[in-house]
């Protein structure tokens, strides 16, 4: 369902990403792993539509979308969870979630749905963003971008800086949603174990490259974890 296709993505002068390939299958979850700075956010960014690449192709769904807007994009179907998760910390939780909508105005059942994935969100609805843990504005992002219901989810390191407790209600909501089969992720992630145990295909990135690739039963711990260590 996305295909990118030999992309070259420079800042300036610096090639970050080289003729680079990947695929997401209809309802598959696909990892991406790599040390920082390889081009990770990079590429997800470029999949958005945030950064033109200068050569290569990304193709969603037999169309190619390379000169969409990130906006015509997100109505293709394509959600976005940044990394940092960027939500708005002095709007509230519910004003975020309205944001994440595609209409002007998030269906009763949208609201519904997401707010069933994460059992703390409906207390919360009424509070500043800002006033959220980091692990609870990472599941409002993660709301925020599911409310409009995308077929391809793009998520870029969801457990970062989180403690633990909310790394597993995270990574129960993203098996809830593979189980529901309705949408493909393609998650950036550096918890090995997590990528491992929800990933039906993964990557590992070096330096703008795919170094390496595989289906999940190819990922084995200490190969991939050589790829990571400096
Ligand atoms: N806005 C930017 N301007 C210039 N260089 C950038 C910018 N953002 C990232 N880079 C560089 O691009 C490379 C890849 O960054 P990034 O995609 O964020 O990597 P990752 O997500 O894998 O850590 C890094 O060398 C980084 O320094
Ligand atoms: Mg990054």
């Amino acid at each position: 369902m996305l295909a990118v296709n030999a992309i070259d993505v420079f800042y300036g002068e610096s090639r970050i990403l080289s003729r680079l390939n990947l695929a997401v299958a209809e309802g598959q979850v696909v990892c991406v792993m790599g040390r920082n700075g390889v081009g990770k956010t990079t590429l997800l960014k470029t999949i958005m539509g945030l950064l033109p690449p200068r050569r290569g192709a990304i193709v969603f769904e037999g169309r190619d979308i390379t000169r969409l807007t990130p906006y015509e994009r997100a109505r293709l179907g394509i959600g976005y969870v940044p990394q940092g998760r960027e939500i708005f910390p002095t709007l509230s939780v519910r004003e975020n979630l309205v944001l994440g909508a595609r209409r002007k105005q998030p269906t009763p059942e949208s609201l519904d749905y997401v707010l069933s994935l994460f059992p703390a969100l409906p207390q919360m609805l009424g509070k500043r963003g800002g006033d959220l843990s980091g692990g609870q504005q990472q599941q409002l992002a993660i709301a925020r971008a599911l409310i409009s219901d995308p077929k391809l989810l793009l998520l870029d390191e969801p457990t970062e800086g989180i403690q633990p407790s909310i790394v597993q209600e995270i990574a129960a909501v993203l098996q809830r949603i593979k189980q529901e089969g309705r949408r493909s992720i393609l998650l950036v992630e550096q918890y090995l174990e997590f990528a491992r145990s929800i990933c039906d295909r993964f990557y590992v990135m070096e330096k703008g490259v795919v170094a390496l690739e595989g289906d999940r039963a190819a990922f084995r711990m200490d190969e991939v974890s050589a790829y990571l260590s400096v």
